[in-house]
């Protein structure tokens, strides 16, 4: 590829070493502005990778190195260098972290932000200044092929998580958080029109992105769909109304690479700043457009303002002692890997093999000797997608690998599962059984259509089930074997019916990373207490979710989904939203708020006790969630408002405080906006969104 020249130094001559104050970034930025040319303003403006060259290489090593758009040589700007994620970096051999929905799972804010802190330094340390990972699109439905980019079914979880990678990345450089908006079908996603009401636009769709906001993330990428009839990129409601106008974004937006950019005019006119990763609809095209009076110049020049505030903004931040090829997979950054996944892990179902027996797990050394580890995906290294977030670790250690090094004093035998009579032989002589089965990189991931000769591949999942073959599979090793434990890797919720009354013990595995099959020794055998929880309702079927159709061409989302719309109809999902079992067991009590009123804009403390009634250590996730009985307009049942990992010794008891602010409690009225409820409302505690679990109480938000 013809290499695209760049700025000497990370920052070129935007490089300082004192911390400048907001107005001496503005002033800064328009001093630059002054001096550009109008084509200097316009090449800010899109990606300098050659269409033909550049393009051929991303096919074949996508992101190999930074792709840079606006690099200026003349005045010693340097471009944005982007390199994309979100399981880690996507350039070089970096450290491949569970993906997020995985970490999703974990509920832990403090280690997303240390991930995006590992992110940003191993970015950095391969030139690049723009991390294109934080993935925040919310899961309406769980065939979505890139389901396991983002973390999960709930705008306040998702947004929690978000906004901790955009603070751990942005110690080091610019985050970006995408696909700006209501994007979650893949196969649809160039063609599909979301069609959504305002209300569940505001309320369910965008506070994610609006918390990332809030936390300064530099830049957000439009999305490829159309929202309303008005593709992403060229959105006027949503990127100038709502992003920039509205919520005072003062970042950059840059569109998704190659399609998300259809129009030149309609672009800059809806606040699109950048078009990535090549130029084609903005540079020559989009100066005829301001030579002949069709984009004022004002437009240019607000885009170019937006990304030079930034990049001066980002040229004061880091850590420069920590940038280095050695900092790329570091041995901190691996203990990372492998605490995110033993955190991520999902213990669905634990129940003993026979009638008063003990639960299968943790493995018990004394009984266990001889473990049949069964399926294609136990020596495989399954890390998830092939598309744009494929992250390319030095190693990943599989489950059964992990076995055979960490617990070299049992014995493993291992079977593909491909001949069945083979796999229940082997079943039978084991003392446990641990089939590993479920989705890769072929069932689901980004769907890259057709181009020339290269096939397409990924997409949106066509089924929510096992394979045919791994259902039989494990129902014919628990017919063997009655000591079996399942473990499910996929990228969100999977559907167990066929088989799961059968399987005593089942957990949920993701797509846990470079270290995951260690982590997942560590859960087995009980030297990690299991403590993730699902970030998204695992349904009994398709029946208990809303439509979704992998072709459409436009599509209806609504105020419902997940744990909302189970809530709504009174479905019992088979694993509801928030759930996930430990080795020890949790008992909530004492429910209570500071107070029983409080005003318009008034805060409330709410707290509750857990405590560990079990034999060992353990980490519980508690959530809390408000609803709304008495609300005179259409609101869920209830809906996520908090949560709080805690760390609790065997018989301590812990009291969790949670802060609501009434404010937060609000929802979107078309003609009034955001408009807080006077009245009676709920409040629920516990360790899931389960009706049956939660605690609950009340409290009264006055009209002053
Ligand atoms: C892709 C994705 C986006 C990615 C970008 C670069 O098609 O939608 O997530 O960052 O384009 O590959």
């Amino acid at each position: 590829m013809a290499k695209v020249k760049m700025v000497a130094g990370e920052w070129g001559s935007l490089a300082t070493d004192t911390q400048l104050t907001k107005e001496q970034i503005e002033t800064k930025a328009r001093g630059l502005l002054g001096q550009m040319s109008l084509d200097e303003k316009i090449h800010q403006m899109s990606g300098d990778t050659p269409l033909l060259s550049g393009g051929y290489e991303m096919m074949y090593t996508y992101n190999a190195r930074p792709i840079p758009a606006g690099e200026n040589l003349r005045l010693g700007i340097p471009g944005i260098r982007f390199s994309d994620g979100p399981r880690g970096v996507v350039m070089g051999n970096s450290t491949c972290f569970p993906v997020s929905m995985a970490r999703g799972a974990s509920w832990d804010v403090d280690l997303e932000e240390r991930i995006g802190d590992a992110i940003g330094v191993e970015a950095r340390s391969q030139g690049a200044n723009f991390y294109g990972g934080v993935c925040i699109n919310l899961l309406r439905h769980p065939a979505w092929g890139r389901a396991q980019e983002t973390y999960g079914e709930d705008p306040h979880h998702l947004g929690e998580m978000g906004a901790a990678l955009v603070r751990g990345v942005q110690r080091h450089i610019m985050a970006c958080a995408k696909h700006y908006a209501l994007n979650s079908m893949e196969n649809a996603r160039f063609k599909v029109d979301v069609r959504v009401k305002e209300g569940a636009l505001r309320e369910i769709y965008l506070p994610h992105f609006k918390r990332c906001v809030d936390v300064g993330v530099a830049s957000i990428m439009s999305a490829y769909n159309k929202v309303n009839g008005q593709w992403c990129g060229h959105h006027t409601h949503l990127l100038r109304e709502v992003l920039k106008g509205e919520w005072g974004f003062e970042g950059f937006v840059v569109s998704d690479f190659m399609w998300g950019v259809r129009d030149t005019k309609s672009a800059a006119l809806g606040g699109l700043d950048i078009e990535m990763p090549f130029t084609r609809f903005y540079g020559k095209k989009l100066k005829r457009l301001v030579e002949r009076g069709e984009v004022p110049e004002a437009v240019i020049d607000e885009a170019v303002l937006r990304i030079l505030r930034q990049k001066i903004r980002f040229a004061q931040v880091g850590e420069p002692g920590r940038y280095d090829p050695s900092a790329v997979v570091s041995p901190a950054h691996q203990a990372l890997a492998r605490e995110a996944a033993q955190k991520s892990i999902v213990l669905l179902k634990n129940e003993a093999s026979e009638k008063g027996g003990k639960p299968l797990l943790p493995i018990d050394r004394s009984s266990v000797r001889r473990i049949a580890f069964i399926g294609k995906l136990a020596p495989t290294p399954n890390i998830g997608d092939h598309g744009s977030s494929q992250v390319r670790p030095p190693y990943v250690i599989t489950p059964l690998e992990a076995f055979r090094s960490y617990a070299s004093d049992l014995s493993i035998d291992y079977d593909n599962g491909g001949k069945m009579d083979s796999a229940v032989e082997i079943a039978r002589q084991a003392d446990l059984v641990v089939a590993v089965v479920g989705y890769t990189h072929v069932e689901e991931g980004e769907y890259i259509p057709r181009v020339l000769f290269w096939p397409a591949k990924g997409g949106d999942r066509a089924s929510l089930r096992l394979a045919e073959e791994d259902e039989k599979l494990i129902i014919n090793l628990a017919g063997a074997n009655p000591n079996l434990v399942v473990v499910m890797m996929g990228g969100s919720a999977i559907v167990t019916e066929a088989w799961r009354e059968q399987a005593p013990a089942i957990l949920m595995a993701w797509y846990p990373g470079m270290e995951g099959g260690k982590a997942l020794v560590d859960v087995l055998l009980g030297e990690v207490n299991p403590s993730g929880k699902l970030p998204c309702a695992f349904p009994k079927s398709e029946d208990q979710l809303p439509f979704f159709d992998r072709d459409a061409v436009s599509i209806e989302y609504g105020y419902y989904h997940g744990y909302r719309l189970m809530d709504k109809k009174g479905y019992a999902p088979a694993f509801p939203f928030g759930f996930g079992l430990s080795y020890t067991t949790y008992e909530y009590s004492n429910l209570s708020l500071e107070r029983e009123e409080i005003g318009l804009d008034g805060k409330l403390q709410v707290g509750v006790d857990i405590t560990n009634r079990g034999q060992v250590a353990g980490e519980e996730i508690a959530q809390l969630y408000v609803g709304y009985p008495h609300a005179e307009v259409e609101r869920p049942v209830k809906e996520l408002k908090g949560f709080a990992r805690v760390s609790i010794q065997p018989g301590e008891t812990r009291r969790v405080e949670f802060n609501l602010l009434a404010q937060r409690l609000a929802y979107y009225d078309e003609s009034e906006g955001w408009t807080v409820e006077p009245g009676d409302y709920k409040v629920y505690a516990g360790p899931s969104s389960d009706p049956q679990v939660l605690l609950g109480t009340g409290f009264r938000i006055r009209a002053s």
